[in-house]
């Protein structure tokens, strides 16, 4: 294909603008699909984004559009997920394509990752094209939402295109701008075959289906395929484009995208952001860029009933086949048995794996507090990567600790502003800049990660009726005065309470929990001293008074049954418990005992 008649590109755009809705709109509009083949949102596979409304994976989809100008065009959307969890993943695919559409709701005006993701595209040097969505509703503002555009984001917008992909309207400029606005890709023919690996996934039938980006050469159905970091060498079974449907070609050459099979056996053979050339003749050096994304926030998963441990297994195993940033080791807490510590690249992602293992593969799990990694620098000038407060080295023998800080975006209205900016300083952040869009003010703040993983998003949230938007990138490791806490329930102490927290807010946030515990764990036939401690020096301290009488006197030995189901009753709330030395903790209390409110 000639290459002036391609164009590639994504949609970038805040959660709920409207990109899935554009894309069907593309996909319709050129005849891509038939009518009766259209189901809302194509481009999210797996039900569970669907019902999230969030796009993990990136996917791609071949139009063929007839533009004004008498010439059919090829156009390849590629989807990009929306959140930051998923940031390099979205950098990645950036650097597939050459231009962006950028989708802003008319209504809403630009959020928080509208910035975080067009800020993407731009470092990928890409032409963006504004389009204005939602212009049907009546609280549409097209011209404020430009002139904001140009404000925040520093683009010109005087030629945004106004549409609204629910009725249809402007849906034709859109592609026109694809074609005429957008640059063609560039790409030599005849050079040694260099094409990125964009993503993967694992498809039952087919097996790993590599979605690729050729930039120079040509590949074909039957090559043999090297894979220039990891140094697998394959065959090339299938070669085809998504109509979405998958559809076969013979070959691909530059500026071309698709997707390829070649007996991989699983997701984790192949790495996002690698270069596959020919195994003969290949070429010497790799695209540039290349760097495997790592879990940033860790948790341990414990099974609620302990003879799951093993489906737990399974079903883990099973997920990290196919996700390869997924990290994940046997853990075993004194408090919750046998479990896994797992690493995430985010707190979404850490939710959407939670949710899968619950439901896709019905088990109820304990989940601990998530933790970041820390930079333990010992005296001896080693240095120990911390994921587990429970590892925590001899404080004797550490000379600092450093910890991840995060530069974090919110877009929120004036009226929530005070609140927003309370809870930063709480959260121990350093405040960057405060500037406004209209009656919407942006605080940039430097915070700590471990004060965002836990409850952060949804204390914004709930502080601002839901009318912020979040968004946060890594900026590095720091110094802080950061030390371990533990938490003592009869005297012994409680691995999976183990918290890693700053030394000045350790008294409030040990305090808290000892308070929280007293109410959670039942009274025993014994006093129980709940205490949290810093090293051997007690910080807080309650005791749980024993309980005077058997629960049961109450019914006066009168009534069999209802005494029976007191009994029961009981026997049931114990399952839910477990038990630790001579006490026994509810479940629930784990996490309970660590939210901060
Ligand atoms: P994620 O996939 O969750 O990132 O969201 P998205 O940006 O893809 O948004 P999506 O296309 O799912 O649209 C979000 C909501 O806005 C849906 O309920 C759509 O029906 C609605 N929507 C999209 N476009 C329009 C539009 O032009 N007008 C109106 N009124 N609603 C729209």
């Amino acid at each position: 294909t000639d290459l002036n008649r391609i164009r590639n590109f994504s949609i970038v755009a805040h959660i709920d603008h409207g990109k899935s809705t554009l894309a069907d709109r593309l996909i319709q509009l050129t005849g891509t699909v038939a009518e009766r083949d259209m189901q809302a949102q194509l481009l999210d596979q797996m039900d569970i984004e669907r019902e999230r409304g969030i796009t993990i994976k990136a996917n791609t989809v071949r139009i063929e559009y007839p533009a004004k100008d008498g010439n059919t065009y090829i156009l390849n959307l590629i989807d990009t997920p929306g959140h930051v969890d998923f940031a390099y993943e979205v950098s990645r695919s950036m650097k597939a394509v050459e231009g962006s559409l950028l989708v802003v709701d008319a209504s809403q005006g630009v959020e928080a990752q509208t910035l975080a993701n067009v800020y993407q595209a731009i470092d990928a040097d890409h032409e963006i094209v504004p389009v204005l969505n939602k212009v049907d509703l009546p609280a549409a503002e097209p011209d404020r939402v430009r002139e904001q555009i140009e404000d925040v984001i520093g683009i010109d917008a005087s030629e945004a295109v106004e549409i609204s992909a629910k009725t249809g309207v402007g849906i034709p400029d859109v592609l026109e701008a694809i074609v005429t606005r957008l640059p063609a890709p560039t790409g030599d023919r005849d050079a040694p075959l260099k094409a990125m690996l964009v993503d993967s996934y694992y498809d039952s039938y087919l097996g790993v289906v590599v979605l690729i980006r050729v930039i120079d050469g040509v590949i074909k159905k039957g090559d043999k395929i090297k894979m220039m970091r990891t140094g697998g060498q394959y065959p090339v079974d299938r070669l085809g484009v998504f109509t979405p449907k998958m559809k076969d070609i013979p070959e691909l050459g530059p500026g071309e995208m698709g997707f390829l099979t070649a007996s991989i056996k699983q997701v984790r053979d192949t790495r996002v952001g690698d270069t596959i050339t020919h195994e003969k003749h290949g070429a010497t050096d790799a695209l540039p860029g290349f760097k495997p994304s790592q879990p940033v926030v860790f948790c341990g998963l414990f099974p609620v009933d302990t003879n799951q441990f093993e489906d737990l297994r399974d079903a883990i195993e099973k997920l990290a086949l196919n996700d390869a940033s997924f990290s994940h080791e046997m853990e075993t807490s004194a408090a919750l048995g046998f479990g896994f510590r797992c690493g995430f690249l985010g707190l979404l992602h850490l939710e959407v794996i939670r949710d899968r293992l619950e439901r896709e593969y019905d088990i109820d799990l304990i989940t601990t507090a998530p933790s970041v990694i820390y930079h333990v620098h010992m005296r001896d000038e080693t240095m120990v990567e911390l994921h587990n407060p429970a590892d925590m080295p001899d404080p004797a023998h550490i000379d600092r600790i450093e910890e991840p800080r995060i530069k974090a975006t919110i877009l929120v209205p004036d009226d929530y502003l005070g609140d927003v900016l309370k809870l930063c300083q709480d959260r121990r952040g350093i405040q960057q800049d405060l500037t406004y869009a209209g009656t919407r003010a942006m605080v940039v703040y430097d915070l700590p990660l471990n004060e965002v993983v836990f409850d952060f998003y949804d204390r914004l949230k709930s502080v601002t009726k839901g009318y912020a938007s979040f968004d946060y990138q890594m900026i590095g490791y720091r110094e802080d005065a950061l030390v371990k806490m533990q938490v003592l329930v009869n005297d012994e102490p409680v691995d999976a309470l183990s918290i890693m927290v700053h030394r000045d807010r350790a008294e409030t946030r040990g305090r808290a929990m000892v308070e929280k515990l007293k109410e959670l764990i039942p009274r025993h036939m014994f006093k129980i001293p709940i205490q949290a401690a810093i090293g051997g020096r007690v910080i807080a301290r309650e005791t749980l008074s024993a309980m005077r009488k058997d629960v049961t006197a109450k019914c006066y030995g009168g009534d069999a049954s209802r005494k029976r189901k007191l009994l029961d009753k009981q026997k049931a709330g114990k399952k839910k418990m477990r038990q630790f030395g001579k006490v026994e903790i509810p479940q629930s209390a784990f996490i309970s005992a660590l939210k901060m409110d």
